[in-house]
Formats: C-alpha cells, sequence, structure tokens
C-alpha cells in the first residue's frame, strides 16, 4: 500500500452515458491510500456503473480515473485487477458448483495468469503452483469465517456466506483496493456484524484500502473515514460520516425526506 494518506484512486470529472441515460455526470473523488470510504446514494444513482467504470467493465465517456498515477482507462478488467484493484459484485458471481476453497482458489489464478483447467491435468508448474495455493488461500478463509465451508459447493451455502466467499475470491488477488459493491444487501445481522469487523480488519492490518457501497447507511458511517454521496449521477459530496449525516441536502436526496429529526447515521434507508 502507499503511505497512508497519499492519493491511491483517483476520479477526476467522470462521465458515463448509455444513450441518453446519464449514469455518472463529473464525478470527481480522490480515495486515499488506508482509508474506507462509504458510497451510498438512492436506487440508480450511479454507484454500481461507478464500481464498473472503474474496474474496466464499462468504458468511461469522459474524465479520467488513475490509480497511483496509472491511466486505467481504456485497460481491460484482467489488466486493472492486475494492478491491484478488486471488486465484488452486486449479484453474485461465483462458481456454484465449485466449493469454497476452489472459488477463492480462482482469484489466485487470475493473478498468477493460468487456468484452473491446466492446474487439474498437472501440467508442469501448475501442479505445484495449486498446492502452494491450497496453502495461500486458507488464512484468507480463516479471515472471512469460511474454513468450515471450504469444502462444500458455494451454491449450497447460505446467501450472506457467498456474500463473504466473494470477498475472500477478490482478496486472493491481493488487492492495493478492494470495491463492494452492496456486501451487506440481503444478509443477516450476524453477517452485517462480521462484515464490520472484517473492513476493520482490513483496514488495522494495512492489508489493503475499501471502497464500500451499501445501503445500510448506519453500516457505512461505523467503517467509513469518509462518505461519497451520489445522487442522479452527481457527486454531492466527499465528507466525514458526521458531516454527511447531518447534511441537509444529503437528507432530502438521498431519503427524499425534509424532516431535520431523522437521523442517518442509525438508519437502513435502502
Ligand atoms: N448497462 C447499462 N445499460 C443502460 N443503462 C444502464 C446500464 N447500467 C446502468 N444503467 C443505468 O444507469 C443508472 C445508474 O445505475 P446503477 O446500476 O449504477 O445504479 P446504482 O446506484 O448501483 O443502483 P442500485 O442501488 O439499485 O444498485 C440507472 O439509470 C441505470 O438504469
Ligand atoms: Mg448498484
Amino acid at each position: 500500500m502507499s503511505a497512508p494518506g497519499a492519493d491511491d484512486l483517483v476520479i477526476d470529472n467522470l462521465a458515463l452515458r448509455f444513450g441518453g441515460v446519464v449514469a455518472l455526470r463529473d464525478v470527481s473523488f480522490t480515495h486515499r491510500a488506508g482509508e474506507v470510504l462509504g458510497v451510498i446514494g438512492p436506487n440508480g444513482a450511479g454507484k454500481t456503473s461507478l464500481v464498473n467504470a472503474i474496474t474496466g467493465i464499462y468504458r468511461p465517456s469522459g474524465g479520467t480515473i488513475s490509480f497511483r498515477g496509472n491511466r486505467l482507462n481504456g485497460l481491460s478488467p484482467g489488466a486493472i485487477a492486475a494492478i491491484g484493484v478488486a471488486r465484488t459484485f452486486q449479484h453474485n458471481q461465483l462458481c456454484a458448483q465449485l466449493t469454497v476453497r476452489e472459488n477463492v482458489m480462482l482469484g489466485c489464478h487470475r493473478r498468477l495468469g493460468y487456468g484452473m483447467f491446466k492446474a487439474a491435468l498437472g501440467v508442469g508448474p501448475a501442479r505445484r503452483a495449486e498446492r502452494r495455493l491450497r496453502h495461500e488461500v486458507e488464512p484468507i478463509l480463516e479471515l472471512l469465517g469460511l474454513d468450515d465451508a471450504a469444502d462444500e459447493p458455494a451454491g449450497s451455502l447460505p446467501y450472506g456466506v457467498q456474500k463473504r466467499v466473494e470477498i475472500a475470491r477478490a482478496l486472493a488477488l491481493r488487492p492495493t483496493v478492494l470495491l463492494l459493491d452492496e456486501p451487506a444487501a440481503g444478509t443477516s445481522d450476524e453477517d452485517r456484524a462480521s462484515l464490520v469487523r472484517i473492513i476493520k480488519h482490513l483496514q488495522q492490518d494495512a492489508s489493503c484500502s475499501v471502497v464500500v457501497i451499501e445501503h445500510d447507511v448506519g453500516l457505512v458511517m461505523e467503517v467509513s473515514d469518509r462518505v461519497a454521496v451520489l445522487d442522479w449521477g452527481e457527486c454531492l459530496m466527499v465528507e466525514r460520516p458526521e458531516v454527511v449525516a447531518s447534511d441537509e441536502r444529503v437528507l432530502a436526496a438521498y431519503l427524499g425526506v425534509d424532516d431535520p429529526d431523522t437521523d442517518l447515521s442509525r438508519s437502513d434507508a435502502a
């Protein structure tokens, strides 16, 4: 990781259009090394589009995205992941038939640049590397509380556990920045508590910086150093949680309320 506080991911005047639909408009902010940045905003605000643009799935219509001075625009998703920017998906993208461990090992394979097929055939160094990877993923499985489920098919597990497998797979890339798109959606209170613990651990351990997109505003306020607020494709502000929670524009835009007594920090506004 860069020195804490240094600029890691710099988004400058980012624009993204789909025909007449403006998903992002002049979005600018900086994600600093070591920080947890929360991103909130109502449905359709552009949160997933932002992650897709950063990770190379969508090609921006304008503006720049750079990571430690390297421009990401135009790079493939694989190249961006190899640079150290990993993400999870709002809707799980696991291989349901593979075990939890195999799904997590897939993250390592992406990093190492050969597939599980070669490894399964025992071709050349792939077989030795395979054994090494099995060891390598153990601490990740442990951190995510997945050791007991490691040999279960991912598709057979409760949704909240599958969400943790997604995070484990992204961590297997050994990212510098981890983008989490609604990691708590559809999960239990227990899953939510472990998610908070995991995010705090990643920060304390200086493993990677985190960007967490969530409708669970309470969770975002609890874990974030700063919070970006998106509304209709625009970034309204990037501020400390307590500033965001008491901002009238945010209350009006995000919750559609003008009630000054509403406490954002204690609500799940989804
Ligand atoms: N591939 C696409 N083609 C056309 N329009 C799209 C596409 N992806 C996103 N959009 C549009 O861009 C806007 C932002 O969508 P996005 O999914 O980024 O919102 P979001 O903030 O992630 O919402 P949610 O909280 O529901 O996940 C919406 O109007 C959406 O319909
Ligand atoms: Mg989304």
